[in-house]
């Protein structure tokens, strides 16, 4: 469906019923699509899942925009659908935005999932790789930079069919909008000091073991630093785990949910 939040058109699964809600970040360069494994797989539970800005149904906003924007986003989202506390799930880039939350919002967290994510910001490597990306898009268009990530998303077994109907709906991303999560991304701060204040927060870390996007080293740290949070290592899995071992994935939420939650 397609909302009208706060002045935004926002492109947004909502299903299902029960409290609380489990709210569902897409990473980059992706869209709401990529849940579809948990919409058909995860019963007895409402899943809400919005496109961030530019990806999507969303359109890409006029200007730049910060990942705390994208925060302010989901929480006039969670005001529009009357949805006062929910568990948030991120994945890589949506994870970010997940950290923001806790950050900022933590009375609307009834619990935080950060899926093949990190918390520290960008180093100078990372941030000139982003900087060259974005020159890259400015000459060429965004299908090399799409394509450069698409080679590095999967683990070895994942299907070309299901690599190639995720890269189809990347490639259609607006140049506009992969640079504005570029520099999103490239400029967002520093989040490891936040995790060690995180307990009391029913926290799921998640990461395929074979992810060479974002290191499986990443999601061990996190769990490590926050009080309480449970580290699920998905065997066989890339950066896109939900994907790719979708029925593992859903058991590790499902028992999260009902455990934790
Ligand atoms: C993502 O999957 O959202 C991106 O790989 C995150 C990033 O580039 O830092």
């Amino acid at each position: 469906m397609i909302v009208r939040c706060r002045a935004r058109t926002v492109g947004c699964t909502d299903q299902g019923e029960g409290v609380p809600p489990l709210v569902l970040l897409h990473g980059f360069p992706l869209d709401r699509t990529i849940w579809h494994e948990q919409f058909s797989g995860l019963g007895g539970r409402r899943l809400v899942a919005p496109d961030l800005r530019g990806f999507g149904d969303s359109p890409a906003s006029a200007g730049h925009y910060t990942i705390d924007d994208l925060a302010n986003d989901v929480v006039a989202l969670l005001d529009h659908l009357a949805i006062d506390t929910a568990v948030v799930a991120g994945l890589s880039m949506g994870g970010y935005v997940a950290l923001a939350l806790a950050e900022h919002h933590r009375e609307r967290l009834a619990g935080l999932v950060l899926i093949s994510s990190r918390a520290g910001a960008d180093d100078a490597a990372v941030r000139a790789g982003r900087d060259e990306a974005i020159r890259v898009i400015a000459a060429s268009g965004g299908r090399p930079v799409v394509q450069g990530m698409f080679d590095r998303l999967w683990a070895p077994a994942t299907p070309a069919t299901v690599r190639r109907a995720v890269a189809a709906r990347a490639e259609a991303v607006s140049a506009t909008a992969l640079v504005h999560a570029l520099v999103a991304m490239r400029d967002r701060p520093d989040r490891e000091p936040l995790l060690p204040r995180l307990g009391g927060l029913p926290t799921l870390v998640l990461t395929g073991a074979a992810d060479t996007m974002i290191d499986p080293g990443a999601s061990r740290a996190m769990a490590e630093a926050i009080p309480g949070a449970e580290l699920v290592v998905v065997e066989g899995a890339g950066h896109l785990p939900q994907i790719e071992r979708p029925a593992e994935v859903n058991r590790a939420l499902e028992a999260f949910l009902r455990q934790r939650v």
